[in-house]
């Protein structure tokens, strides 16, 4: 049983909103607050979220902060906040701009929730999860960016949509980049136990990489705007893998320290999630051609850390 465990949500936009309703439904904490700094909306969707426990399994707090001072004590903060790429707007005029407002919000967990642990949602979200990681100084054990979560359940999706069958059985996972050097890695995918290799062609699973690649795209060309449920759901998960008792192996960014041969950069790569963090990094020996993909993947957070190095943003 969970007592008196409060998580915070900063930025109640479709994601953040759509995690605390998620929370909400599964019951695995006590309490969620919402923060935004258009103070309106954490307030109406933590008003309707609230509204939407008196249903669920365990009775969740639910409630809006208007300020960032009272994001006290909380056991997990998920960080959203950010604002998506404009037209006018470069790829290092986004970086800049959602480094900046990630880190205000890293100094103020870092000043009212000092021991919680972060999950980082902000995109691009490898170069984000490194800065929160900078700005905190924390153990990089209790900074966590939500990627492998997500697009190992889009993986899964595009497994069954071959398959047919085994719906509920898949295991994908999905390491790397979160963004266009993802690496959904179907060597260490499987259906109820039999590897991928053995149940799809090669040109299906060819197929399966490229869609799930596309994951997040494909849902921004029909909704014009970014997804939120799977996201949610994902970072639930994370949630509960934290605040439960069995610790799980989760695909998640996390600061590299000389594992799979790098150092200083943020990248989703296996984790053992439980209680203060990260647990263990678990080292895969990566095949050649996945090796190759890995440090294309590598190389291009880093490239964009250097964006955020070359305009002296950690020195500021
Ligand atoms: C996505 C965002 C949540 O991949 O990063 O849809």
């Amino acid at each position: 049983m969970i007592i008196e465990k409060r998580v915070a949500i900063v930025g109640a936009g479709a994601v953040g909103a759509t995690t605390a309703y998620a929370l909400a439904l599964s019951g695995a904490c006590s309490e969620i607050i919402l923060y935004d700094i258009v103070s309106d909306i954490a307030i109406g969707k933590a008003i309707d979220i609230a509204q939407s426990t008196n249903y669920s399994r365990r009775g969740t707090v639910v409630r809006a902060i208007v300020k960032p001072e009272e994001m006290v004590d909380c056991d997990i903060v998920v960080v959203t906040a950010g604002v998506p790429r404009k037209k006018d707007m470069s790829r290092a005029d986004l970086l800049n701009v959602n480094a900046n407002i990630v880190k205000e919000v890293s100094l103020n967990i870092k000043k009212y929730s000092p021991n919680a642990i972060i999950i980082c949602v902000s995109n691009p979200l490898d170069v984000m999860n490194f800065v929160i990681q900078k700005i905190t100084g924390w153990d990089r054990s209790r900074i966590i960016g939500m990627s492998g979560a997500l697009d190992g359940s889009r993986m899964a999706y595009q497994i069954y949509n071959k398959l047919g069958f085994g719906a509920s059985q898949i295991k994908a996972m999905v390491i790397g980049e979160h963004g266009a050097n993802m690496i959904p890695y179907p060597e260490l995918s499987e259906v109820g136990g039999v590897p991928l290799k053995k149940l799809l062609s090669k040109d299906d699973i060819d197929d399966i990489i490229q869609k799930t690649k596309n994951g997040g795209a494909e849902i921004v060309k029909y909704l014009k705007t970014s997804a939120f449920y799977a996201p949610a759901r994902a970072i639930s998960i994370m949630v509960e893998a934290i605040l439960n008792v069995e610790d799980k192996i989760i695909s998640s960014s996390i600061l590299l320290n000389g594992e799979y041969g790098y150092r200083d950069v943020s990248i989703a790569v296996p984790i053992v999630l439980s209680r203060g963090g990260v647990k263990k990094i678990i080292e895969v020996e990566l095949d050649d051609i996945t090796r190759e993909k890995f440090d294309l993947a590598v190389k291009s957070i880093k490239n964009g850390i250097s964006i955020l190095e070359d305009s002296n943003f950690f020195n500021k």
